[in-house]
């Protein structure tokens, strides 16, 4: 029920208990899909040394957010959870996939050159650079292995419909396209609206991917997919933009990642453009604006999300 106010006279939304039970189901399907025997029916293994590094990318680490997002989406969109679970587990794992992948290329010595991430040495300062090339080049293999299962658990039609969204989102006009602008830019003051670009694409765009991925696995009306859509474009770029204030305000331990890594690498981002207090008042303008396309869906049921949105801008690391 919500107040003359607009306030919600409910009880705050419990995000960790809503997430526990998602965190700790994402984290045992990635522990059993990142295997050597992933294919049962293949008559090749992998090789070990492959697996060994695409699982250190993988488990036991990071904040799984893009899969919470998954999972938050698609319960926004039906009125029983159990319709497209498995399909949305499964994009919930994609995603993480991709984005482990992007985190191992990005810290190798031609993008960022860093040696730690998720509080461990990086993928190519523990195996090598090859392997971690390779390593990223699997896991995004594999995204789209988990997208297809044979088994007939996920429709085909469904499945299309997953791999074309994240294909879109991980590639040339989306994560690897921002990657592309990130490295291009290095030294260069860029404008406003080219910053926002890149951000919208090297980290928004996945981000956004993951709610339309969530929300694909139900069937959403095309007012609720369109602020779906505003809402992960808003709380994506809001990502970025704390991920910029992060590394200038936050220490190396809490990161688990080189706190100041942007400016020694002469990163144009939004505390290098408009300073800090602009950029932590914009972070808090993009929250409201997803917030508000919370609003605008019309669903029921976007607590998650909006918790989710709301952690995004006001976390520490
Ligand atoms: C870091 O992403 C890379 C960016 C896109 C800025 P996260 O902050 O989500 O990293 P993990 O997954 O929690 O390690
Ligand atoms: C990386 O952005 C975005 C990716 C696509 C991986 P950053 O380079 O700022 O990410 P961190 O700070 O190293 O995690
Ligand atoms: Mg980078
Ligand atoms: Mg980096
Ligand atoms: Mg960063």
């Amino acid at each position: 029920m919500m107040a003359a106010d607009g306030a919600s006279d409910m009880k705050p939304f419990a995000l960790e208990a809503w997430s526990r039970l998602r965190l700790d189901q994402v984290e045992r399907a990635l522990e059993r899909w990142v295997t050597a025997d992933a294919n049962p029916g293949c008559a090749h293994a992998a090789p070990a040394a492959l697996v060994e590094a695409m699982r250190y990318a993988v488990l036991d680490g990071g904040k799984r957010l893009r899969p919470l997002l998954v999972l938050a989406a698609h319960e926004a969109v039906v009125s029983d959870s159990s319709r497209g679970a498995e399909a949305a587990l499964r994009a919930a794992c994609a995603v993480e996939l991709i984005h482990a992948y992007s985190l191992v290329h990005d810290d190798m010595p031609c993008m960022d050159n860093d040696v730690l991430r998720r509080g461990k040495p990086t993928v190519h300062v523990r195996f090598g650079e090859a392997s971690a090339l390779l390593a990223g080049d699997a896991l995004q293999a594999l995204a789209f292995e988990l997208l297809t299962p044979e088994d007939g658990s996920v429709e085909p039609a469904q499945q299309a419909r997953l791999c074309g969204l994240l294909a879109r989102a991980a590639g040339s006009v989306g994560m690897a396209g921002g990657q592309a602008i990130d490295l291009a830019s290095v030294g260069h003051t860029l404008s406003e609206d080219a910053l926002r670009e890149m951000h919208q694409l090297k980290t928004g765009a996945l981000l956004q991917g993951s709610v339309l991925m969530g929300a694909s696995c139900g069937q959403p009306g095309a007012q609720a997919l369109a602020a779906l859509q505003d809402y992960g474009a808003a709380m994506g770029l809001a990502f970025q933009v704390v991920d910029d204030i992060l590394d200038v305000i936050a220490d190396s331990s809490t990161l688990g990642k080189t706190a100041g890594k942007d400016a020694d690498n002469d990163k144009p981002t939004y505390v290098s453009l408009m300073g800090l207090a602009r950029s932590q008042a914009y972070a808090q303008d993009l929250l409201a604006q997803a917030q508000q396309a919370l609003h605008r869906s019309g669903l029921p049921n976007t607590q998650a999300l909006a918790a989710l949105a709301d952690m995004v801008v006001n976390r520490a690391h």
